[in-house]
């Protein structure tokens, strides 16, 4: 018993002493007990040199005749814009920066408008309601919290918010990303139409034009 508590001490001061330094900011390299998995043979992804079982030695395989990418760009002004481009079409936000971008930078018709109803009918509309109220089927079903589109703050975000909220979900997670199922050029097409909500939502009767307000009920 008294070597086995001899024993104990020693290994509870050696794990102080080993673990205790873990985390210290040190110029000198760190002891190495076990290297094999800090220094291993290894591969670099998408190396277009070194492979030693590959005629071409890339490391990554190239891709089958006739594979389409999953994502289509997006056309702007003649240009296709890629998914990983810093532009902000596909990030919402300026190039080089974080800001998101204040307005939609793709142009807004008639028929993108309609994309935009059909697309936020399908994904917004069980939670944010037709008219962006939030009082969408889910409450019923006791799905609480659900942000209202057309409160003053959601109407003062910029569009690049809406966008990154609608690819990635609200900042608290309440609300999960969409990104995978609605691509941007969706997004901005919802965009859209959550402003036409607003506008409908918040007009007021001098917005409209002078001959149809007669009509006003
Ligand atoms: C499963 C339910 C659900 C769906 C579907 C849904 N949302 Fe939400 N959304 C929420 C909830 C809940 C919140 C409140 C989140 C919070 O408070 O963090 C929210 C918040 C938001 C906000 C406000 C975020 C903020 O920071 O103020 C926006 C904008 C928004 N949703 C847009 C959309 C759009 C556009 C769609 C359709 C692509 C959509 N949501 C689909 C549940 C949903």
């Amino acid at each position: 018993m008294r070597y086995f508590l001899a024993l104990f001490a020693v290994t509870c001061v050696l794990v102080v002493v080993v673990a205790g330094r873990r985390g210290d900011a040190s110029r000198r390299p760190p002891i190495e007990i076990w290297n094999d998995m800090d220094r291993q043979l290894k591969l670099r992804p998408q190396a277009v040199a070194g492979h030693p079982g590959w005629e071409d030695g890339r490391t990554s395989r190239r891709w089958v005749a006739g594979t389409v990418p999953r994502l289509e760009p997006v056309k702007v002004g003649g240009k296709e814009i890629h998914a990983f481009e810093d532009h902000p079409v596909v990030t919402g936000r300026e190039t080089g920066k974080t800001n998101y971008v204040e307005l939609n930078p793709l142009p807004v018709t008639e028929k993108f408008m309609a994309r935009g109803k059909e697309r936020y009918e399908i994904y917004c509309t069980p939670c944010h309601g037709p008219t962006g109220d939030g009082n969408g089927v889910l409450k019923k079903y006791g799905h609480g919290a659900i942000a209202s589109l057309t409160d003053e703050l959601r109407v003062k975000h910029p569009d690049g918010y809406l966008f990154h909220v609608i690819q990635a979900g609200s900042p608290s997670g309440l609300m999960g990303p969409y990104g995978a199922q609605v691509d941007p050029e969706d997004r901005w097409a919802i965009v859209a139409y959550v402003r036409a909500l607003q506008l409908a939502r918040l007009g007021k009767p001098e917005d409209l034009p002078e001959p149809m307000r007669a009509s006003l009920k």
